[in-house]
């Protein structure tokens, strides 16, 4: 399959029940993580030809096949290159003053992750790049080659969960040091090397690199920053009566979302609809392994 078409949006009914659930009409939607408008397309569906919807993507790549996909819809649909921590901004340039329905499906998408020449994955060799938004400064490579020693590790440790930080961090500035550590299978090669064997063992299939891939992902394109950002703002961005949906990937993204949801139904603006996060059924998690470890949360604001 061309690397391109390969993205399948997961929990999609479970997102339309929530933003849509029956009875209520939406009028005006935000997809934050546009991507390749799979949740898009399907809200619009939903609606019954009544809704708008605003999409924003940080990659440009990407909102070029939403923009392909959602043609068909016409003026309902208005997109964006536009990190979603400046969702304010986009809302305002639309001249729309809040939403009924906003989803945010964090992380990146299968077509980032499949691509080579994105630098996201250690399964197929490519240069160590990772920016969601090419107009980044600095790209994994940077980060890998520039950063001391102790900052490495702090940041493998924090984002990466990567009780090994210490050791893959002296590895990758030990390697640097006799040429620039500058492909994803590098990268990869060091980190393997630095797991100790039984820890490797006991990875039960998951690759040893596969964390400190995740932690220069999310330091590479400020991930955590961004949702703080997002969080920050979410009960003005809605209409009253209007949900949120969050779908996160790892427990650092899942406990922001968890807590920002809790502290604003105790200040009473809004309630939470998910006390537990929807997950996955048993028959998507068998056809899409990327929604294993997709947690789905819902806000309304109330006042
Ligand atoms: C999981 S995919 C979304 C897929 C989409 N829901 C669909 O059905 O096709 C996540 C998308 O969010 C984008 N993204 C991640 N963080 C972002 C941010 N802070 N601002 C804007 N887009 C972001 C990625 O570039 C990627 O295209």
């Amino acid at each position: 399959m061309d690397h391109r078409m390969g993205h399948v949006p997961v929990l999609l009914q479970e997102v339309v029940d929530l933003l849509l659930p029956s009875g209520r009409r939406a009028v005006s939607f935000v997809d934050c993580t546009v991507g390749l408008g799979g949740h898009a397309e399907a809200l619009l569906l939903a609606d019954r030809g009544e809704g708008c919807l605003t999409g924003m993507d940080a990659d440009a790549d990407n909102l070029r096949l939403a923009k392909r996909r959602l043609e068909p819809f016409g003026s309902r649909v208005r997109l964006f290159e536009a990190n979603f921590a400046n969702i304010r901004d986009v809302l305002d340039e639309t001249g729309s003053a809040g939403a009924d329905g906003v989803l945010a499906d964090l992380g990146v998408a299968s077509t980032q992750l499949d691509d080579p020449e994105r630098g996201f994955s250690f399964t197929a060799d490519g240069p160590l790049d990772m920016r969601m938004d090419r107009r980044t400064r600095r790209n994994a490579s940077d980060l890998v080659n520039e950063l001391g020693e102790r900052q490495l590790a702090d940041l493998i440790f924090e984002y990466g969960q990567e009780r090994y930080s210490r050791r893959v961090a002296r590895a990758i500035v030990r390697a640097r040091t006799s040429k620039p550590i500058l492909s994803t299978k590098a990268l990869a090669e060091i980190v393997r090397r630095a797991i100790p064997q039984a820890r490797r063992r006991a990875g039960r299939g998951v690759d040893p690199a596969t964390r400190t891939f995740q932690a220069l992902r999310i330091a590479v394109n400020d991930e955590l920053g961004a949702l703080d950002k997002l969080l920050e703002v979410l009960p003005d961005v809605l209409n009253v009566g209007g949900r949120a949906c969050i779908i996160s990937f790892h427990s650092l993204e899942d406990r922001k979302v968890k807590r920002a949801f809790r502290d604003y139904a105790a200040t009473g603006r809004a309630k939470v609809i998910t006390p537990k996060p929807v997950t996955a059924s048993m028959a998507e998690q068998a056809v899409n392994n990327r929604s294993r470890s997709a947690k789905l949360r819902c806000l309304e604001r109330i006042e």
